[in-house]
């Protein structure tokens, strides 16, 4: 069955190519209608695309109206829609008597984008290659620069570095924290300074045609610099520890991602590392996500998923330790899995 509608931007252009903010995509079967204000009307002729349904574009001043008006003529059909992108005042007024068998599903569009296709992961694998740029341009700068900044100066100058000027989208507000500040897993940027001796997490992804990188390294200020390579030598023997300890976890999951296990087991592999040494508790977050045109999509690597990783699924692999008020680590890469196993993507160090 095909009968679904959306109001997600990223659904909206995965399935016709075109998204703006106010718009309501409904399909029935092959049919398409794509309901938005005069603002885009112009927009939408231009880049709507027909090849996966014949599409009416509606003009409509009000969506709810005009949107019952197709509804009327579909009645006693069966739609898909997730409840998550509906205000309760948009849907009870959408549904107000008519005779459609609403079938909420949460997440139905993020599963049908579970698995890409070969141009998905290629555009995803170009975005992580821009990111990883935009990494090195940024230690480059940290180096010559970044002594005695504020990690809003450095939040400010990596944006630079990573929409290359404004090129590009950025996939998420980075993260970029100094010390205790690391231990904050999505910290806000304050004005605590970078010194030597000091560790440096750095969280942050772009958009390439709309496909999301990210990356997270954890590197040290010592006496030759910063570098955003995994190999990192920490003065502090407890830190040292720790980073060793994720960087493993890190492997290990990645080593054993295989098609046909369970997302939650390649999240087990990653926790029983840490749990086994010790900082369990300080594992706060799941091992990682899926990723495309969100940031997080699914699967979702965690301790809860039922999903079963498939070729083709792109996600995050992300294990991290956080010691309020002292450090934190993480170490993040995306792989693409493959029938042999997962394939780290863009570049690493
Ligand atoms: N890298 C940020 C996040 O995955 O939440
Ligand atoms: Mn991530």
């Amino acid at each position: 069955m095909n009968n679904f509608m959306i109001r997600d931007e990223n659904a909206l252009y995965f399935e016709v190519g075109y998204s703006c903010d106010n718009a309501l995509f409904i399909a029935f079967g092959d049919n398409g209608y794509f309901l938005t204000d005069g603002r885009y009307e112009t927009e939408a002729k231009e880049n709507l695309k027909h090849d996966k349904y014949v599409i009416s574009l509606i003009v409509s001043r009000d969506l709810i109206r005009s949107a019952r008006a197709i509804l009327k003529k579909h009645e006693k059909s069966t739609l898909i829609y997730n409840p998550q992108e509906f205000s309760v005042f948009f849907f009870e007024r959408l549904k107000n008597n008519i005779k459609i068998n609403f079938i909420p599903k949460p997440n139905f569009h993020q599963e049908k984008r579970m698995v890409k296709t070969a141009d998905e992961i290629a555009l995803l694998e170009h975005s992580q290659r821009l990111n990883f740029k935009a990494f090195m341009q940024f230690a480059k700068f940290l180096n010559k620069k970044g002594k005695d900044s504020t990690e809003s100066f450095l939040h400010y100058k990596a944006q630079g570095f990573l929409s290359k000027k404004g090129v590009y989208d950025l996939s998420f507000n980075p993260i970029v924290g100094i010390n205790g500040n690391a231990a904050k897993p999505h910290a806000l940027p304050s004005n605590d300074k970078l010194h030597k001796g000091d560790l440096l997490l750095f969280d942050a992804g772009l958009k390439y045609k709309r496909y999301c990188s990210d990356m997270t390294r954890t590197g040290f200020l010592g006496k030759n610099g910063i570098s955003f390579c995994k190999e990192q030598r920490f003065l502090d023997s407890t830190l040292q520890k720790i980073y060793d300890v994720v960087l493993k976890a890190q492997e290990v999951a990645i080593k054993g991602a295989k098609p046909g296990m369970l997302a939650s087991e390649v999240d087990t592999s990653a926790r029983n590392v840490i749990e086994k040494a010790g900082f369990g508790k300080y594992f706060v977050h799941s091992t990682g996500h899926g990723i495309g045109l969100d940031i997080h999509e699914l699967p979702n690597i965690s301790p809860r998923s039922k999903i079963i990783l498939q070729e083709g699924m792109v996600f995050s692999i992300e294990p991290g330790i956080y010691i309020p008020n002292y450090y934190g680590v993480r170490i993040e890469d995306l792989v693409v899995l493959e029938s042999k196993g997962a394939r780290i993507i863009g570049e690493t160090s």
